[in-house]
């Protein structure tokens, strides 16, 4: 079975590797495009070892027309794209801003281009809950207003999405999906991938799952003064494989014409605020591991809470967060615990 052929930009990386393997269960064929900036080569083999096939892999940087010319001119009949190449480190967005909007904007704009060329049907672009900012009501629905962005890394999700408004509203003959992800976590139950952060982590849970292995000597949970039950900030931990899932939906709804709009928005999360001691208390009692932890100071720019409303997604899509937060928790763990056997880290 050939359902088509999907290109995954940023595929090697957390969640396009997830995505891979999904399409390819569901019946699609991936090439994957990636510049190898925030991921590894070998993930290739993980993704193999899972679906018992080898994505085609094409290393170029989405920003390099020619380059991206020569694959589509390779890969003739490309049905669809699922775009998740960006650079999203927040904080370095914020120091090196040209950088950001370069590689976020003319990823997508080139894709747009070529889509045109190409006779691409649809494009799933990777957005945020960041462009909700603070939300003045949680769960926070699709139509709920989209905040100043507190970094350009925010501002990129916050454009791009105008970017494909702009251009499906000029008539583009192809269709749009914007998933707007909470905080994808966790790892494939197999543990043959997951995600990689380079360096120190700035994400809750490699952090925390680092320290389970004793790599750092202990967490710190940022502020627990905040308006919330027991002071910590809250979010809404979506799994990664969960997550991955949605795309499939997506890609379909695109490829076969289901739905009247040319461009539709959704939340990808479980509509479960869940707060950052409650998160650690989930981890120790789903894995049996202590985490050690201490109160320090808020961090900057840090959202109190922020959780989806993911009714739309799940009336619509028919896609809904099916993994619990310790199964999620087991599946960080194991992955944590197979980059140890591997020498990795
Ligand atoms: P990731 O860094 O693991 O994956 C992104 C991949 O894109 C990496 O493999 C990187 O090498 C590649 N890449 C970056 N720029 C490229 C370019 N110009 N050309 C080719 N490849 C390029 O990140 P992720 O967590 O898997 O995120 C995927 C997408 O989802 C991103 O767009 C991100 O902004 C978005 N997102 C992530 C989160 C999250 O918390 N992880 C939340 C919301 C949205
Ligand atoms: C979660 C909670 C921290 C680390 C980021 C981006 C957002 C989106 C998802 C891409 C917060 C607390 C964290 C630590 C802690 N990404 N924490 N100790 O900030 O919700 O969202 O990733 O679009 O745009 O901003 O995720 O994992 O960094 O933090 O206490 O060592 O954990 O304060 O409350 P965040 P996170």
């Amino acid at each position: 079975m050939n359902k088509g052929l999907i290109l995954v930009t940023g595929g090697t990386g957390y969640i396009g590797s997830h995505t891979v393997v999904e399409l390819q269960q569901a019946g699609y064929e991936v090439v994957i495009v990636d510049n190898l900036s925030n991921s590894n080569v070998d993930v290739l083999d993980g993704i193999e070892r899972i679906s018992g096939i080898r994505p085609h892999f094409v290393e170029a940087d989405c920003t390099d027309m020619t380059a991206m010319k020569k694959l589509f001119d390779t890969y003739k009949g490309i049905a669809g794209i699922i775009n998740f190449a960006a650079s999203k480190a927040v904080g370095e967005s914020i120091e090196r801003p040209v950088l950001y909007y370069r590689n976020n904007l003319n990823t997508l704009m080139n894709l747009l281009d070529l889509m045109a060329e190409y006779d691409v049907k649809g494009i799933v672009f990777s957005s945020s809950c960041t462009v909700y900012g603070e939300p003045d009501e949680n769960p926070v629905t699709e139509s709920a207003p989209i905040k100043k962005a507190t970094s350009p890394y925010g501002n990129t999700k916050q454009i791009c999405e105008e970017i494909i408004h702009d251009v499906i509203h000029s008539g583009a003959p192809y269709k749009s999906v914007i998933l707007r992800y909470f905080n994808p976590v966790g790892a494939h139950p197999s543990a043959e991938i997951g995600e990689l952060p380079n360096g120190v982590p700035q994400n809750l849970i490699p952090y925390l799952t680092q320290t389970a292995i004793g790599i750092r000597k202990e967490l710190s949970v940022f502020g627990d003064d905040y308006d919330t039950p027991d002071g910590s900030c809250i979010r809404d931990f979506i799994n990664v494989v969960d997550l991955a899932k949605a795309h499939v939906i997506a890609v379909e709804r695109m490829l076969q014409n289901k739905s009247e709009a040319n461009v539709e928005t959704f939340n990808l999360g479980t509509g479960v605020g869940l707060s950052v001691k409650e998160l650690i208390a989930a981890f120790e009692r789903a894995t049996g591991v202590k985490v050690p932890h201490k109160i320090v100071g808020r961090r900057a720019g840090d959202i109190e809470k922020v959780w989806a409303e993911p009714a739309y997604a799940n009336n619509v899509l028919g896609w809904k967060a099916e993994s619990t937060i310790e199964d999620t928790m087991r599946s960080a763990w194991a992955w944590q615990c197979r980059l140890r056997e591997r020498g990795v880290m």
